[in-house]
């Protein structure tokens, strides 16, 4: 049996080797810099305690930094929104309703201030764990009037709906489930924001039993793609290779949906990709019978479609294809669709697996 006795003898002997100088604020017995240690400190602290501190892992520390990223990208959206409707810029003027241009400011208001405590709330766990902040972007919002505005706040944020999803399975995956219930808060709060900008577009409230997945790859290519202004971004690469100090998330290369305004039928839609820099690769074959679209709709597996009518532009940069959009209004087609190319004849066990392949994407659909 341990007794007191015993634990004097083991115990207390070594207490004296560090009759130390009094633990205060101004004053640390360890020798370090402790409770603000440096690397290498803490280093040394886990080798003398015999393991090392739990923090979150890798991937939960960049889904942190793609959330803090894309909501700064959210508070430029809306402060500029808001001022072009304040400011009655073209396109934004009001003519009558004069309690419906107040009733919008107001939840856009309180929306911009949201969207900004999630961004700081994210941007405080990063620099917890790396010691830096994301910082902000220039953008370029591809909207002149208030109605593109909403639907395309709608847009995105059907695209953070879905990736949102991804980043709670991941911090599960990784062991941070202590994020998930915050997070999850989140998800309701942009649902209820959607369900707003959805009533704005005369459409129903709620779009689909369950929203569209997304992966953080797919959100952070589309927010590269649509509206940062290239080499703008102190934490995005722009030589491809990811340094310290960048999202370690890719950016793929754009693949445009060319149909507008696409009705809830089964039709075929037109798309359009630029070549890399180094041509079409051989495995893609002459006949691009080598890539596929893969269509990501809801919580379904994806609907794998082929490239038709393949035409090279004649600078021989852009590739411009058909290809179905068999809508059905059940199983497929409401609600937002990412198309994506892939290699053709993948297996895919979920969309990371999808995500993990992509080549060009995701073109955003957004039906009903
Ligand atoms: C604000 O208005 C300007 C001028 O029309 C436009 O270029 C910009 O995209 C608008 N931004 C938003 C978020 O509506
Ligand atoms: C973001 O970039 C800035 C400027 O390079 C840097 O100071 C900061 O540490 C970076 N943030 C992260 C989380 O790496
Ligand atoms: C709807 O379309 C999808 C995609 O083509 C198909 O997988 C599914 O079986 C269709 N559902 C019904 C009810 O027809
Ligand atoms: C993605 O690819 C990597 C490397 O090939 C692999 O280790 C990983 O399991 C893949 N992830 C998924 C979800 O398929």
């Amino acid at each position: 049996m341990f007794s007191l006795a015993t634990a004097s003898i083991i115990g207390f002997s070594c207490l004296t080797a560090v009759s130390a100088a009094p633990f205060t604020y101004n004053n640390n017995p360890l020798g370090n810099n402790f409770p603000n240690p440096s690397p290498s400190q803490t280093t040394q602290i886990e080798l003398q305690a015999h393991a090392a501190a739990h923090g979150p892992s890798p991937t939960t520390i960049t889904s942190l930094e793609w959330v803090a990223f894309n909501e700064l990208s959210e508070v430029a959206f809306f402060t500029e929104l808001i001022a072009n409707i304040t400011n009655n810029v073209p396109g934004y003027i009001f003519d009558t309703e004069i309690d419906t241009r107040n009733y919008i400011l107001t939840a856009l208001t309180a929306v911009q201030a949201q969207e900004e405590l999630h961004a700081l709330n994210a941007n405080l766990a990063v620099k917890k764990n790396t010691g830096g902040v994301i910082l902000p972007c220039e953008y370029n919002f591809p909207v002149n009037n208030i109605e593109e505005a909403i639907e395309f706040a709608s847009l995105f944020t059907d695209v953070v709906l879905g990736t949102l999803q991804d980043v709670v399975t991941l911090f599960g995956e990784d062991g941070d489930a202590g994020l998930i219930r915050g997070v999850a808060s989140v998800i309701g709060q942009e649902g209820e924001q959607n369900g707003f900008y959805r009533n704005l577009l005369n459409k129903i409230p709620s779009a689909l039993p369950f929203l569209t997945a997304s992966t953080r790859a797919y959100a952070f290519s589309a927010v590269n793609q649509l509206f940062v202004v290239p080499g703008t971004c102190p934490n995005v690469t722009t030589t491809g290779t990811v340094g310290p100090f960048d999202i370690d998330l890719p950016v793929f290369d754009t693949l445009t949906v060319v149909t507008q305004n696409i009705q809830p039928k089964s039709q075929t839609l037109s798309f359009t990709f630029d070549l890399p820099a180094g041509g079409a690769k051989p495995e893609w074959k002459s006949d691009y019978s080598g890539l596929e679209l893969v269509l990501i709709n809801q919580q379904n597996a994806p609907v794998i479609e082929s490239l038709t009518n393949v035409q090279l532009s004649s600078n021989l940069k852009t590739i411009t294809f058909d290809a179905l959009f068999p809508f059905n209004g059940t199983t497929f087609g409401n609600g937002l669709t990412l198309a994506v190319i892939t290699p053709a004849g993948e297996t895919f066990t979920d969309i990371d697996s999808i995500a993990n392949v992509t080549i060009f994407g995701p073109g955003l659909i957004e039906v009903n």
